[in-house]
C-alpha cells in the first residue's frame, strides 16, 4: 500500500526525510516513477524509424517550448554571476525524450547567438536538456568573459546549483587555490562547464545529455574567444577534444582545441573535484598548471 505524506504525522515525516537524507537523496523528483527502461526503447525505436522525436505524452513534439525564452543580464567582467530562476520548466505531461528535432533545437539556438549574453537566454530557452527540469539553477559561467584563460569543467554540484554559478563548492574553492597559485583568479579566468545543469545526484551527465548541450559549449567558447583553454577532467577534455583516451593520459599535453577557424591551445588536467578524492594526484596538476602558467607568460611576452 502507498503511503502517502498526509497519512504520517511530522515526526515520522521528518524522520523519513532524515533517512533519506543520511541516505543520500537529494532530489525528489515526480510523485510516480518513470520507467527509463521504456523511454530508451521508445527513443531507440523512433532513431530507427527517423522519426522526430517521439512524445511521450500531452502536446506535440512541436509544441516550442523555446517560446519561454527570457534575456538574460550579461555576465560582467569579474563578477561572480548570483542564482536566477530559470525560466519555468514543463510539467511532467510534457516532457519529452530528446530526439532529433532536441538536437536540431540546441544548434540552431546556440548558433543564433551573437554574445555571450545571447547565449546565456538561448540556454536558458532551451527546454530539449531533461537536466533542467530537475535542477534548480541555469548555471552559465563566472569570472571575466574577456579574460585570455577560459576553463570547462563537468557539471554543476549542489552548491552551484543553488547559488548559480559554477565552480563554488569544495571544488571550486580548491579550484580558487589552483588559480591563486599561478597568479590567476575570477577577475582573470573564464570558468565555465560541459552541462549548465546539475545531474541529478551529481552522476556523470549522459552521452546524450552532453551532446544536447555540447553547441551551447562550443558556442560559449567561440564567443569568449580566450587564447587558452583548459579543460577539467574526464568529461569535458574527452568531450571537447574528440577522443577516447582517459584524463590521466591526456593530461598535461598541449593540445589544440577548434573552434570554427580558430585553433585554441587547450590544457586538459585532473578536475578539482578528483584531487579532493585524491589528494597525491595534485603533484601532476602541479605540473600542469607550472606549464599554463609559462604558456600565459609567453602570450604576454608575445
Ligand atoms: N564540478 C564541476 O565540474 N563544475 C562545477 O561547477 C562544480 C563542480
Amino acid at each position: 500500500m502507498a503511503v502517502s505524506a498526509s497519512d504520517m504525522t511530522p515526526q515520522a515525516l521528518a524522520a523519513l526525510l532524515s533517512f533519506y537524507a543520511d541516505s543520500g537523496v537529494e532530489d525528489l523528483c515526480e510523485d510516480a516513477a518513470i520507467d527509463r527502461f521504456e523511454q530508451s526503447a521508445a527513443l531507440a525505436q523512433s532513431r530507427t524509424q527517423g522519426k522526430p522525436q517521439r512524445e511521450l505524452t500531452g502536446a506535440p513534439a512541436s509544441s516550442g517550448q523555446q517560446g519561454q525564452r527570457s534575456s538574460a543580464p550579461a555576465v560582467r567582467p569579474g563578477a561572480t554571476v548570483a542564482a536566477q530562476p530559470m525560466t519555468p520548466a514543463p510539467q511532467a505531461s510534457q516532457l519529452t525524450i530528446p530526439g532529433e528535432a532536441a538536437f536540431e533545437d540546441a544548434r540552431a539556438l546556440a548558433a543564433s547567438a551573437t554574445t555571450i549574453a545571447e547565449l546565456r537566454a538561448a540556454l536558458d530557452g532551451f527546454t530539449g536538456c531533461n537536466l533542467r527540469h530537475s535542477a534548480k539553477t541555469l548555471v552559465f559561467a563566472d569570472g571575466n568573459p574577456d579574460a585570455d584563460v577560459m576553463f570547462i569543467g563537468e557539471a554543476p554540484g549542489r552548491e552551484e546549483d543553488i547559488q548559480g554559478a559554477p565552480f563554488v563548492g569544495r571544488a571550486g574553492q580548491l579550484l580558487d587555490r589552483m588559480l591563486s597559485a599561478i597568479g590567476l583568479s575570477r577577475d582573470t579566468a573564464y570558468i565555465t562547464n560541459m552541462i549548465p545543469w546539475r545531474p541529478p545526484g551529481n552522476r556523470t551527465p549522459a552521452p546524450h545529455e552532453i551532446e544536447l548541450c555540447r553547441p551551447f559549449i562550443e558556442r560559449h567558447v567561440a564567443l569568449a574567444a580566450p587564447k587558452i583553454v583548459v579543460m577539467l577532467g574526464n568529461v569535458a577534455s574527452k568531450s571537447l577534444l574528440g577522443t577516447d583516451k582517459g584524463i590521466l593520459s591526456l593530461r598535461g599535453t598541449w593540445m589544440e582545441y577548434l573552434a570554427g577557424e580558430a585553433r585554441i591551445p587547450a590544457l586538459p588536467t585532473l578536475h578539482p573535484a578528483y584531487l579532493l578524492r585524491n589528494p597525491a594526484q595534485k603533484r601532476l596538476v602541479w605540473a600542469d598548471l607550472l606549464s599554463l602558467q609559462e604558456r600565459i607568460e609567453q602570450l604576454k611576452a608575445g
